[in-house]
């Protein structure tokens, strides 16, 4: 008797014996015979246990195994006859008659059924016990899909020259729009790193550093509120390229997405291909919002209209009125509204080589051409009124950076927890993130966020009010 084989690997070994091993599924019991469910990584296979086949240990084991215990099975595979034959599953021909069963590990009843679809349990019960919520088919599916989609990037980044770089976790607080996490040094009192909100300063410092072509599957952290959309950490294919033009990255993400789709999801169809391109202010007078849904059916997951939206403004006002950067301050000034940007005229009307990638209502992407010369950039934060003193403070390292011989570069950064949504056609990111937290930014299986003990709060210098 070999080794452990998996559960699809049966179907081609009727008559043989073979072993084993994974997790009760679900258990029938018909008078003295039982069938069990068996479910490994790869699927799911029906054992048959009849006593009168089996050793005494294992009889008395087949009496109490349950859901979720996790067994190990000798046994001999058998043609199911031909009523039995079960097609909805992929070893539904064949059953594996149980000659020896051993139990690996008990488990107590699970808080809800995992051998069906968990979408209408309690979301806080299926958060708590995430991991067996994993489990079910349908996550196991995400996640993998997940997986699936992150190495065709990976792949596709490596074959076009890109090369991955991590970039730090820990770094300084230099807001780029929205609000960061911040952790307290230890080593320096009274001082703070934070978390990042995207690599977008470290890209670009990458490019400065001759890289050329960066790529780094890139978590990213904001401390907002939460939507369906929007998680505190989530996963970007953060990219930046050198000596590009905008219309570079378009096609060069254009043709991404469309191997993407072609590669992983050929049953999809792209509803707009070439993608449409429409200008910010166009989008907004025709469709009334920055991130229109183009399908001709908006019920049909399988149906993908990718939208470019290009010619973003580079100002807006913020809730309290004053002038900031609607993309963040590293975009560059259209030509055609160069002269207006100097003059530091009619400003709300100056536009970016900034652009988004829209899909089916949902933005997945941000990016830009940016700024490589120092004052350039610093006439961007003064017009956003940043003083000379805080531009030091908080981007000297930029502005330092662009005096050493800068690149022309620009990038994109699309979210994949929103593009593995799509794909999947679920209805919101958490149902495609293995460890995601409520729509309150809690982790409800470890408890986070949580307090910490006194004594590891006068380590770092915090005092709490
Ligand atoms: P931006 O902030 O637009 O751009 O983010 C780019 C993409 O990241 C995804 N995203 C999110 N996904 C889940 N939860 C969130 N809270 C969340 N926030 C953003 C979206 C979005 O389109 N550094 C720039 C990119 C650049 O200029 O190259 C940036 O981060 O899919």
């Amino acid at each position: 008797m070999g080794e452990r084989i998996l559960s699809t690997e049966i179907i081609s070994k009727a008559g043989q014996e073979v072993l084993l091993k994974g997790w009760i599924n679900a258990r029938r019991n018909m008078g003295k015979i039982v069938f069990l469910d068996l479910r490994d990584r790869a699927g799911l296979v029906q054992l048959v246990g009849v006593p009168s086949q089996m050793t005494p240990e294992s009889v008395e084991h087949l009496k109490e195994v349950r859901p979720e215990w996790v067994i190990e099975v000798r046994g001999m595979v058998q043609e199911r006859g031909e009523k039995q034959k079960n097609l909805d599953m992929p070893t539904g021909t064949v059953e594996v008659l149980i000659k020896e069963l051993t139990v690996l590990n008990i488990a107590e009843t699970p808080p809800f059924e995992i051998d069906k679809d968990t979408k209408n349990i309690h979301e806080e019960l299926r958060l708590k016990y995430r991991y067996l919520d994993l489990r079910s088919e349908r996550m196991q599916r995400n996640i993998r899909l997940r997986d699936k989609i992150i190495t065709f990037f990976r792949n596709y980044m490596h074959q076009n020259d890109f090369v991955e770089i991590e970039t730090p976790i820990l770094m300084k607080g230099t807001p780029e729009g929205s609000r960061e996490y911040i952790v307290p040094s230890r080593l320096h009192a009274g001082k703070f790193y934070v978390l990042p909100q995207s690599p977008q300063q470290f890209k670009q410092l990458s490019m400065v550093a001759g890289f050329e072509r960066y790529f780094q599957i890139a978590r990213c952290f904001r401390d907002e509120d939460q939507r369906g959309d929007r998680q505190p950490e989530f996963t970007q294919l953060d990219f930046e390229m050198s000596f590009v033009t905008q219309e570079d990255v378009l096609q060069y993400t254009e043709a991404m997405f469309i191997e993407l789709v072609r590669s992983l999801f050929p049953q999809k169809k792209l509803a707009l291909a070439p993608f449409v391109r429409l200008s910010y202010a166009e989008c907004l007078e025709k469709y009334g919002t920055d991130k229109p849904d183009l399908r001709q059916d908006k019920n049909n997951p399988n149906e993908l209209a990718f939208v470019w939206i290009v010619d973003f403004p580079m100002f807006e006002r913020d809730e309290e009125g004053n002038i900031a950067a609607t993309h963040h301050p590293f975009c560059s000034i259209k030509d055609e509204d160069k002269e207006k940007f100097m003059r530091g005229e009619d400003l709300m009307s100056i536009r970016a080589n900034a652009y988004d990638l829209v899909l089916n209502g949902y933005e997945l992407s941000s990016g830009s051409i940016r700024i490589h010369e120092r004052e350039l950039q610093k006439r961007i934060f003064d017009l956003l009124k940043i003083s000379e003193t805080e531009q030091q403070a908080r981007f000297g390292h930029m502005l330092e950076a662009f005096t050493f011989g800068a690149p022309p570069h620009g990038g994109f950064a699309p979210g994949i927890d929103r593009i593995v949504m799509l794909m999947a056609g679920e209805p919101n990111i958490r149902e495609v993130i293995a460890f995601p937290k409520t729509g309150d930014a809690r982790d409800l299986m470890m408890d986070a966020p949580s307090e910490m003990p006194e004594k590891a709060l006068r380590e770092v210098h915090v005092k709490l009010e």
